[in-house]
């Protein structure tokens, strides 16, 4: 019944994840003994497949901090001078909470003269010098600067002196005892220098306490060997790239992702060798590839992972602009049966839009997926909600679009530097979906009853049943998708009686 893996994809065809389906096999265990427990590269382990695109509208320091909290992984974006990225990265790893809110510091002296200054956080803190490493006198609330009648003046005047912060160590749970005997708003955390000096690096809220209260729990987080949260980090094979390598080390990062949308370059298999050669403990991803010989390319030149998708992305224009790219169902199965050989992970990047969307690339090789479009629009992500039409939505956009690349990814899709910029993505906006903090244990929970329905308790167990032939695969017709989908309803209206 139905086809083995190396018949379908052998037959001159690239298919999506839409295009295929398998078709179940034998259960023998329940759902919860499905283990989702893999890997990102050779070295880097993960609780869950998940990994967050390096895009500046998807992985900044919240959205890092998050995704390792539930096991999984960030990869901060490169699109800001490499400072910023490395100040990104030191964030997230400078506590254990699973969000973080962008720190402002004021001197007593300061004046705040717009609301804007609070950026994400619902307080100004007010040290000595009005940078962070200095001596905490206290706090401006939002609420008490909004009742000020004369916004010049100065903080000093209206500021609550407080200087009690909780070690950036402490857990969340930590911190939410501690909020719920001190019954305050809100408590700053902060880490201790050797020096004496203090430096606030994150707050909770009572308010994060009761929404992240009641989220469903995941395994265990992302953590490297010093205890901080595992955060990866984006960079480019420009000459420019090798001194930004330098500050995300510095800065902690966990692992390196060599960010070009057609990895099979002189360039970027230069620069695997110079990670390699400057930091031979370091993992370091190349890609993108979508092709067998790509990836042979870039496993002969020593990567530890490699990234597939070109074109796949909900953003992507390049097939469209370049006439290059395959399918990403294709292009998952093809690369990971190399990478397998060589015990190289593979993540698959782009065009996930639901649960199925990730059983299909897990099961067809791939070690995890990364995601820009199913988790932007959350509250992790970077960037403020607007209201379009009267919905809720945050802005998500291609690193290859103009808007993008006017700010500095053009590294990305241009190999040399022309003059003329030609756009490979777009820009838009995508819905309100709330913390990933909550529906990526939902999305791991039916990814596990989709092993569950294919009779795989585990990533590896879903490899062997596929490369074995065991597993079997259709492809879907036009008619045979809009079947498995929602259809032949009418909006149905519940009456007020
Ligand atoms: P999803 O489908 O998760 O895709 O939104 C995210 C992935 O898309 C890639 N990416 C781009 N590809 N033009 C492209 O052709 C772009 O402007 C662009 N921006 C991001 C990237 O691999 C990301 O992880």
């Amino acid at each position: 019944d139905g086809f083995p893996a190396t018949r379908l994809f052998n037959q001159g065809y690239s298919y999506t994840y839409d295009d295929v389906i398998f078709l179940p096999h034998y259960i023998d265990f329940p759902t919860d003994a499905v283990s989702l427990s893999t890997k990102l590269s050779r070295r880097v382990a993960l609780a869950i497949p998940c990994v967050s695109s390096p895009m500046d509208t998807v992985t900044e320091s919240s959205m890092a901090a998050a995704m390792a909290s539930i096991g999984g992984i960030g990869i901060v974006h490169y699109n800001t001078p490499a400072s910023d990225q490395a100040g990104l990265i030191r964030r997230a790893k400078s506590h254990k909470i699973p969000f973080s809110y962008d720190i402002v510091f004021k001197s007593p002296s300061d004046s705040i003269l717009s609301a804007d200054e609070f950026c994400s956080a619902p307080c100004i803190f007010v040290t000595e010098l009005g940078s962070e490493r200095s001596k905490c006198l206290g706090f401006v609330k939002k609420s008490d600067w909004e009742k000020l009648d004369d916004k010049e003046v100065r903080v000093s005047e209206y500021m609550t002196k407080s200087s009690i912060t909780l070690p950036a160590s402490y857990s969340f749970e930590d911190v939410a005892g501690y909020l719920g005997k001190d019954k305050s708003e809100f408590v700053p955390l902060a880490r201790d220098y050797e020096d004496g000096g203090e430096e606030i690096v994150n707050l909770v809220t009572s308010e994060d306490v009761e929404r992240i209260g009641g989220f469903p729990k995941l395994g265990l987080p992302s953590l490297s060997s010093d205890g901080t949260f595992l955060v990866g980090a984006a960079v480019g094979t420009r000459e420019s790239d090798k001194e930004r390598l330098e500050h995300l080390v510095k800065a902690g990062a966990n692992v390196v992702v060599l960010d070009s949308s057609q990895g099979n370059s002189i360039y970027q298999i230069e620069m695997i060798k110079h990670v390699k050669n400057l930091y031979p403990e370091l993992d370091v991803i190349g890609g993108n590839v979508v092709t067998a010989y790509q990836a042979q390319n870039l496993i002969q030149a020593g990567v530890d992972g490699l990234r597939v998708g070109m074109g796949s992305g909900s953003i992507c224009t390049t097939q469209e602009v370049c006439a290059v790219g395959r399918g990403q169902a294709t292009a998952v199965y093809k690369v990971a049966s190399i990478a397998a050989e060589s015990g190289v992970p593979v993540i698959a990047d782009g065009g996930i839009s639901n649960s199925g969307h990730i059983v299909k690339a897990l099961t067809l090789g791939a070690s995890t997926v990364m995601m820009g479009s199913f988790l932007a629009g959350s509250s992790e992500a970077p960037g403020i909600y607007e209201y379009q039409g009267g919905r809720r939505v945050k802005k998500y956009r291609g690193m290859g679009s103009l808007e993008a690349m006017t700010k500095g990814s053009d590294a990305r899709y241009l190999g040399d530097k022309s003059k003329l910029k030609i756009a490979q993505g777009v820009v838009g906006a995508v819905a309100d979906k709330g913390s990933v903090l909550k529906f990526i244990p939902y999305a791991m929970q039916a990814a596990k009853q989709g092993f569950q329905d294919l009779g795989a308790s585990s990533l590896q167990s879903a490899h062997d049943l596929l490369r074995s032939g065991v597993l079997r695969l259709e492809v879907r017709t036009g008619a045979a998708q809009v079947e498995g989908g929602v259809h032949g309803l009418v909006s149905y209206e519940k009456k007020a009686f």
